[in-house]
């Protein structure tokens, strides 16, 4: 997998400036005031500090912002990037300042002027989450230089950092999940890959096909059984907290989503490599967790299937049962995410009672229409839950809208010959979803549905990740997770 590039936290040293290669990046206040290490390099740079500093180019920017000045004079260094940082910036504005050396770090890395600055950690951690590379070019790039951020406190500083490497470690893990292709991510590969962890620490177990069929999960192993990649639940547990009931957490797995005979259109189908990504994000969580040995008990379940079509797969208007007993009609093979979710959730709460439980799926292209690419869709049966999950997600600048769930919208997925129904028309459509999930979670278990379709792989560029997956997610849910279970 993709590591996080080194950063390493050391004490300020000025007389290093000078012949430091790669870039140089300083923070610096809006007001123009100069750290005594910024005064040290501007008479390096013969005065040219202090110019840029004085410019409308620095002084209209916003905190978090930069700018570059290329091969200056008086260094060794190919750029200084200087940051437009107050000391009391916000987390997000100093993360996106670091994410902005991060941008053009090459072979010869960078140094960062920190010195007494409150935000060091968080610069440096934004700066890790942006240097992220994901590709099969076959031209050997080389692979970013070491970071060093020069403190006044360098103990204090990297172990406020301890914590992000966890994080920037299962976000990556979650990035490189989404942005593998379908033909290497099979849903053999994918439990391997969380097969590996039990080294950290986790508890995994893989559920096979015969398993599932015992356990009576058909409506799960209906999506799965036009694909030549057997149908899999694998269970992760991380068990930091005592003997208390965990804190569940459910992935929709779907490693390809052609729609099976529902099929999609051609154009754009390539996406759908990233149609695992809940389970994606469930997988960085829990890697998070084992890494920074949380006091929590958590388990991670995820439904590992692809949706083909062929001579065996699932028709429209075939009616299944699902593990909870209920009879469902495939309206559309494509809406084949909730019927995975089903089988998971309930399998989750019969056999763990969790305390509470959240999933996360790629699950309707009509969340993107009503919340595009910067907010993901959150769906619950309990307003305190919900509250927490969206404070944990404005705390880690991940974006996230609550979006009803009333039973006026039961009527829409109603079924005249089975129990419910797997679609319920355009309206609506991610709302409707979300209630076909709520049928399969126990009205006691304080419940999420996040739907992250619009946010997993968004087509552009975001502040702390390049073009690619984002990993969405996992921060927000380690947060939770600190400030509700573990505090
Ligand atoms: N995986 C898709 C949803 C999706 C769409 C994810 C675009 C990411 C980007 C899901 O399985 C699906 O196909 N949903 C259908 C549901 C419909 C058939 C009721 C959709 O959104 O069109
Ligand atoms: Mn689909
Ligand atoms: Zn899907």
């Amino acid at each position: 997998m993709t590591h996080p590039v080194a950063i390493h936290f050391r004490e300020t040293d000025l007389e290093a400036l000078a012949a430091r290669k790669g870039q140089i990046a300083v923070p610096v206040d809006p007001s123009g005031k100069l750290s005594p290490g910024a005064r040290r390099l501007d008479r390096l740079m013969r005065g040219g500090l202090k110019r840029a500093v004085a410019a409308e180019a620095f002084t209209k920017l916003k905190p978090g912002e930069s700018l570059v000045l290329g091969w200056p004079a008086g260094l060794a260094a190919e750029a200084v990037v200087v940051l437009a940082l107050p000391r009391r910036a916000a987390v997000a504005e100093a993360r996106k300042a670091g994410a902005a050396v991060a941008k053009a770090l090459g072979p010869d890395g960078a140094l960062v002027l920190a010195e007494s600055h409150p935000r060091a950690a968080e610069l440096a951690f934004g700066l890790a989450l942006r240097a992220y590379r994901f590709d099969y070019h076959t031209e050997e790039k080389k692979p970013f230089g070491a970071v060093d951020v020069m403190v006044a406190n360098p103990e204090a500083v990297a172990a406020q950092a301890a914590p992000h490497a966890a994080l920037a470690e299962g976000v990556f893990f979650t990035r490189d999940l989404v942005n593998e292709p379908a033909n290497i991510l099979t849903t053999d590969d994918f439990a391997a890959r969380l097969a590996a962890m039990q080294e950290l620490g986790l508890e995994v177990e893989i559920l096979e096909e015969p398993d599932l069929e015992k356990l009576g999960m058909r409506a799960l192993l209906g999506v799965g059984q036009g694909s030549e990649s057997p149908s899999k639940v694998v269970v992760m547990q991380w068990n930091g907290g005592g003997d208390e009931a965990p804190f569940a957490l459910v992935g929709k797995g779907v490693t390809f989503d052609t729609g099976g005979i529902s099929i999609k259109p051609a154009a754009g189908m390539e996406e759908m490599t990233m149609d695992m990504g809940g389970a994606g994000v469930v997988a960085g969580v829990m890697r998070t967790l084992a890494l920074r040995k949380a006091k929590a008990n958590v388990v991670g379940l995820v439904g590992l299937v692809e949706n083909m079509p062929d001579g065996r797969a699932q028709r429209p208007g075939d009616i299944v049962k699902s593990m909870k007993g209920d009879t469902i009609e495939v309206i559309n093979t494509d809406a084949e995410g909730r019927l995975v979710l089903a089988d998971v959730l309930w399998y989750a709460q019969d056999r763990f009672a969790p305390r509470a439980m959240i999933n996360l799926a790629t699950l309707t292209g009509a969340i993107i229409i009503a919340l595009g690419h910067d907010n993901a869709g959150v769906f619950s049966n309990d307003d305190e839950l919900s509250h927490d999950l969206l404070r944990a997600a404005t705390a880690e600048g991940e974006g996230a809208w609550r979006m009803p769930l009333q039973p006026a919208y039961d009527s829409l997925i109603k079924s005249r010959l089975a129990d419910i129904k797997n679609t319920g028309g355009r309206p609506a459509g991610s709302i409707t979803a979300a209630a076909f999930l709520q049928k399969f979670v126990k009205p006691d278990v304080p419940w999420c549905h996040i739907d992250i379709a619009g946010v997993a792989l968004p087509p552009t560029e975001t502040t702390l990740a390049p073009k690619g997956a984002t990993g969405w997610g996992v921060m927000t849910l380690d947060r939770l997770i600190r400030d509700r279970f573990e505090g």
